[in-house]
């Protein structure tokens, strides 16, 4: 059976309740805590920071993924791994020099990722591969949660496992936005190994029943591809 972990997107959950949050996913069982900034220049709109991630840091021994959607990840990343963060994510498009950026984060003692938007092509990735701990493929345009998934996404993650095999490499895979039980079975057909998932489980009253229902999901096309 394929395993797919489960990382919680806090930009959906309730911040005035940040502890109770945090508690609540930690009992659903979700595999990490994946926190989105935005510098209102690589996307339109502003969302958390480094004060977020310490107080999460002081909340959870869970792993935290911090997804930086900024124009100069470069500049900022010593920031938000002395925040507390497990695995740095830094997107392809944004200006600075990505294998530069990659390799200072590993070199930090933190973990590296590498995300691209929906319309970039996974191709554009493949020489960097090798200095990275995931790939994550987004499958919304980032900036929002709440947004259908792009299903061409699928594609992608499909080349991008292929390519992993071939070449002996061990990135994981995630896909980030839009993730759903509907979704989540394709995800896993494709060859993800982890998704991001904000309001199908931070809006839902009982986030143990949320999760166990996406694992359902997960598990039942894992079993049969
Ligand atoms: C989108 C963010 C996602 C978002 C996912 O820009 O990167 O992490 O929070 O939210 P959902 O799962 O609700 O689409
Ligand atoms: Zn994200």
């Amino acid at each position: 059976m394929r395993t797919c972990r489960l990382a919680a997107s806090l930009l959906a959950a309730d911040l005035g309740r940040l502890e109770q949050e945090v508690q609540r996913v930690e009992k659903a069982l979700v595999d990490s805590i994946h926190i989105d900034v935005m510098d209102g220049h690589f996307v339109p709109y502003f969302a958390l920071g480094a004060e977020v991630v310490q107080a999460v840091r002081r909340l959870t021994r869970l792993p935290i993924e911090v997804h930086l959607m900024i124009q100069q990840p470069d500049r900022y990343a010593r920031t938000f791994v002395e925040a507390g963060a497990d695995l740095l994510i830094v997107h392809l498009e944004a200006y600075h020099h990505p294998q530069r950026t990659l390799r200072t984060i590993r070199d930090m003692g933190c973990q590296a990722a590498l995300a691209i938007n929906p319309m970039t092509l996974v191709e554009k990735t493949y020489s960097l591969l090798d200095e990275v701990d995931q790939l994550l493929c987004m499958s919304v345009n980032p900036g929002f949660m709440g947004q259908p998934f792009i299903i061409e996404v699928l594609e992608k993650v499909r080349l991008a496992q292929a390519y992993r095999d071939k070449n002996h490499l061990s990135y994981n895979i995630s896909i980030d936005g839009g993730v759903t039980d509907e979704t989540i079975g394709p995800c896993v057909t494709a060859g993800a190994n982890q998704v991001v998932v904000g309001r199908p489980i931070f809006t839902q009253k009982d986030a143990c029943d949320a999760t166990r229902l996406l694992r359902a999901r997960a598990n039942e096309v894992g079993a049969g591809g």
